[in-house]
């Protein structure tokens, strides 16, 4: 029986986790995907640099939204991807994550039921202030299976009333990427070699968070601990974009470029190459959090809580608010002292997740 995949993606962690469950789709033989870009993230180095590194195939559909209010941008995509689901009359939607594109494509599959399979489904911050937590709650109850990277997503599913039997417990499609991209990342020359930067002795730094950088207090304060961070060992910092604008608005960019190593957002395998080869990471990303844990990494959270619970409970990972700059320092020198964690495979899934998810789209509805 075969069987045609609708795969809706548009920001940079979704390059990444589709980049995986395409490969493993491909390898089925039964389940032919067609690939949907929202436009979500549309510079090259947010967007292109995934799909010529990661080997994945040019969207049929790039629908070219861009940046745009919360609800100009989903209702927007919202509009597209109906029609393109009309057009295509696929056997499942499968979306990524906790973004605008994963709300809109999880929204109108759902409308039309045609069939959603929620990949990292069931992770919950239990803040409603996040625009993620909306998404992830509200594609979850529209999805009809999903794909769980962690037992504390199936206990949260269930916490809420979803069916057992439309929980798959499949593990984390960014622990496959991990290991699958590993060596080639360490193939890759060091971004930091041309800065003078060696291994092993660096901080390296993500913030992109709304409620870190459209709060002044928080981003002043994480600018800061950075600052006084780098006057101990350097700091590396890709940032993102919106960061990039945040900083200039309150007048930070140039104090953090002074003291810190401020690049331009990598591309995965830089990242990965950046994340071994740093002595601790500190960050707000979802995926850096686990990414620090899959490579041996102590880690930082410039969060209130995370998602991602189990990595607090084994010591990879802890929570440092960013209300003041004495708590992120604190919270550096407690993660240097800790050391790095020791990489837990079952906590993950193994690196099978990808495989798994493939396998029960192709075994049809
Ligand atoms: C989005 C997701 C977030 C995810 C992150 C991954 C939502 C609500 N948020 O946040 O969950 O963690 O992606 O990186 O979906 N911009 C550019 N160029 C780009 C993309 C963005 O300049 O290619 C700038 C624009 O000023 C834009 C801002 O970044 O307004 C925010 O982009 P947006 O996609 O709305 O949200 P992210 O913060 O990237
Ligand atoms: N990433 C990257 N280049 C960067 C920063 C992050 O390739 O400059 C990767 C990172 O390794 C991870 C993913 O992007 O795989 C995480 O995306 P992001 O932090 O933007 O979003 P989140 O995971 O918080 O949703």
């Amino acid at each position: 029986m075969s069987m045609i995949v609708v795969t809706v993606v548009g920001a940079r962690p979704q390059f990444v986790k589709a980049a995986v469950v395409s490969r493993a789709l491909r390898a089925t033989a039964t389940v032919s995907e067609i690939l949907v870009h929202t436009g979500q993230h549309y510079d090259p180095g947010m967007s292109d640099v995934f799909f010529s590194q990661l080997g994945i195939a040019p969207p049929a559909y790039n629908l070219e939204i861009g940046s745009l209010s919360h609800g100009a941008q989903t209702g927007r995509m919202l509009e597209r991807i109906e029609g393109i689901l009309q057009e295509t009359t696929p056997d499942w939607v499968v979306v990524y994550g906790d973004t605008n594109s994963t709300l809109a494509g999880a929204l109108a599959a759902a409308k039309l039921h045609v069939p959603v399979a929620h990949v990292e489904a069931g992770l919950r911050s239990f803040n409603r202030a996040m625009p993620e937590e909306v998404n992830r709650v509200l594609t979850d109850h529209l999805s009809t299976v999903l794909f769980t990277p962690t037992e504390a997503a199936v206990n949260n599913l269930g916490a809420e009333g979803i069916p057992r039997e439309r929980v798959t417990e499949v593990g984390d499609v960014m622990y496959d990427a991990a290991l699958y991209y590993s060596a080639q990342a360490l193939d890759m020359p060091s971004p930091v070699a041309p800065f003078g930067v060696a291994a092993g002795e660096y901080v390296l730094a993500t913030v992109h968070r709304a409620e870190n950088t459209d709060v002044p207090a928080r981003l002043t304060t994480i600018a800061g601990a950075l600052r006084r961070l780098a006057a101990q060992r350097p700091v590396v910092v890709p940032l993102h974009p919106r960061t990039v604008s945040a900083l200039e608005r309150g007048g930070l960019l140039e104090g953090l470029k002074a003291d810190c190593v401020i690049m331009e957002p990598v591309s995965y395998l830089a990242m990965v190459r950046l994340e071994k080869e740093a002595a601790v990471i500190v960050t707000d990303s979802g995926g850096v959090q686990k990414e620090a844990f899959f490579h041996g990494v102590p880690c930082v959270t410039l969060r209130d809580e995370t998602e991602w619970v189990e990595l607090l409970e084994c010591g990879a990972n802890r929570l440092a608010p960013p209300r003041d700059e004495a708590t992120i320092l604190d919270g550096v020198r407690q993660a240097l002292e800790d050391g790095s964690p020791k990489v837990r495979e079952e906590l993950y899934g193994g690196g099978k997740a990808a495989v798994r998810i493939a396998n029960r789209l192709a075994a049809g509805l």
